[in-house]
């Protein structure tokens, strides 16, 4: 998508498609400026179809004369509460109305009101981000008519520099919901594992693949009990981003990368949704897509690491049982008191591998728990951590990319839920705080000097209907957050 700025007022472009944002109590005004030959029956018009200019609100309207085909009116709410998420959330609303025409898309906001640095990238990301659709697995695809270009209307040219990172952000995105739509046939473990060293050609990332035997020879016995039950061999990935300049961070991500989740003999059952535990590489995912847009932008001096313990949890005659138990590459005991608690043992190695590069700071991504769905549904992701400013830093990173992120507690009287009769711990809690224990089961991996933040995605990985920005399907959850937050420690 091509984009470019203009500061002509919306009367002197001409293009396909307008996408202009309304105020309430400001119809007249912005009516006017966008084409004063025809606003006074236009806001007769909209007056007839109660359009004011509430958020949510939208009306379309096919233009015979004038500069544009087509104008689509969307509404911002109350002029002096306006932020950032009501300019994507209406951005995102009037895109979909764009499908159907080619050509040239303008976009007209009160920039004024908002730092127009941000509201741009905002608008052209839920523009980009929101008229994506995943087509590569039918055989007779659509032929999809999308705008090819778009102008912000009202906006310097000279302001164009601040929008380098737009194509790599969205092409990060779009890369996270990629993999997460494929299904596990398509993307197993050396699968991702291909896909991560043609990254590291591509953009000139360090890529190292740890097959099985090296986990072995490394003691991660959490991570490959998980795997023994696959046909499939388990990928253990580490990607590295290099600064040109002196490093003065080191940030390790971590993502969970289940290709899939059967549940292993605590199989998946009744309505624990079996058919779509493809979506359990969701982390690895997330983390890839930042690694692809990072390698792109290029942040100064920070060094940044992507891991992924990637493998399948599946059923066969050597599948652990119920109750076998483990030894992590620590050294600490794990009795597997149900195999469905999987991610948590993956990342169980994949955390202590990453405390030894001694980092400033370790980010674990992952599908988790079905409890943080219940928690907090499928628009906000659960956020844990042993840091404060590591957790202001995440959360101020979310706000910005407009996703939902909500502290949780590492509430240590839970520990006890893990107590094992024989083991040093157990992999599942009881029920109640399930997302809980599981943060304090993965918080046993860390060193305690590393501030350590785990983000727990599995509610906002997948959107059943789509919303906002999200079409249905894989949303690329996080994406943004952590690129956000790794270019704020620059
Ligand atoms: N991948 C699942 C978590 C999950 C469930 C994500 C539903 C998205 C939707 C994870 O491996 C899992 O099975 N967790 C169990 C843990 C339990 C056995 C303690 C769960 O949440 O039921
Ligand atoms: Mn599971
Ligand atoms: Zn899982």
């Amino acid at each position: 998508m091509q984009i470019s700025l203009t500061p002509a007022s919306a009367q002197h472009w001409t293009g396909d498609v307008l996408i202009a944002g309304i105020c309430m109590g400001e119809l007249q005004k912005q009516i006017n400026a966008i084409q004063p030959i025809y606003a006074q029956s236009l806001i007769e018009r909209l007056k007839a179809k109660n359009f004011s200019g509430k958020t949510n609100e939208i009306a379309c309207f096919e233009i015979l004369q004038g500069n544009t085909n087509k104008l689509i009116l969307v509404g911002l709410g109350e002029a002096n509460k306006l932020s950032i998420n009501e300019f994507r959330n209406a951005t995102a609303l009037g895109a979909r109305e764009c499908v159907g025409n080619k050509g040239i898309l303008g976009i007209l906001f009160p920039w004024e009101s908002c730092n127009s640095h941000e509201a741009g990238l905002a608008v052209l990301e839920a523009c980009r981000l929101s008229l994506f659709k995943d087509l590569r697995f039918r055989s007779d695809p659509e032929v999809r008519k999308i705008p090819s270009e778009i102008v912000l209307i009202g906006l310097n040219e000279s302001e164009e520099k601040n929008f380098g990172t737009f194509n790599p952000i969205c092409s990060g995105v779009e890369l996270a919901r990629e993999l997460v739509d494929s299904p596990a046939n398509e993307i197993t473990p050396t699968a991702l594992a291909t896909i991560s060293t043609d990254l590291a050609n591509e953009y000139d990332l360090e890529i190292k693949v740890l097959e099985k035997e090296d986990c072995l020879k490394r003691g991660m016995g959490a991570y490959l009990a998980v795997s023994q039950g696959s046909d499939l061999a388990p990928k253990f990935i580490h990607l590295t981003y290099h600064p040109k300049e002196e490093v003065k961070q080191r940030l390790v991500l971590v993502g969970k990368g289940l290709t899939f989740d059967s549940g292993g003999y605590n199989l998946k059952v009744g309505a624990s949704q079996i058919d779509l535990m493809k979506f359990d590489m969701g982390g690895s995912a997330t983390v890839l897509g930042t690694a692809r847009a990072i390698s792109e932008i290029r942040p100064k001096n920070i060094e940044v690491h992507f891991i992924i313990a990637s493998c399948e949890n599946m059923i066969n005659g050597s599948a652990i049982h119920p109750g076998d138990i483990v030894k992590a590459s620590n050294g600490k005991t794990i009795e597997i008191n149900n195999t469905d608690a999987e991610g948590r043992l993956t990342l169980a190695d994949a955390l202590i591998y990453a405390c030894e590069l001694k980092p400033d700071a370790i980010v674990d991504l992952a599908t988790l728990t079905g409890a943080c769905i219940i928690a907090l549904g499928d628009e906000i992701a659960g956020l844990w951590t042993n840091n404060d400013k590591l957790a202001e830093d995440l959360q101020l990173a979310a706000n910005n990319a407009g996703e939902g992120i909500w502290r949780m507690p590492l509430h240590s009287n839970y520990k006890d839920g893990l107590k094992s009769l024989l083991a040093d711990l157990k992999n599942t809690g009881p029920r109640s705080g399930g997302s809980i224990t599981a943060a304090l089961f993965l918080k046993e991996f860390i060193s305690e000097s590393i501030p350590w933040a785990h983000i727990d995605i599995a509610g906002t990985v997948w959107s059943e209907k789509g919303k906002g920005m999200d079409p249905a399907g894989a949303t690329g959850y996080g994406v943004r957050t952590l690129i956000n937050w790794i270019i704020s420690q620059e």
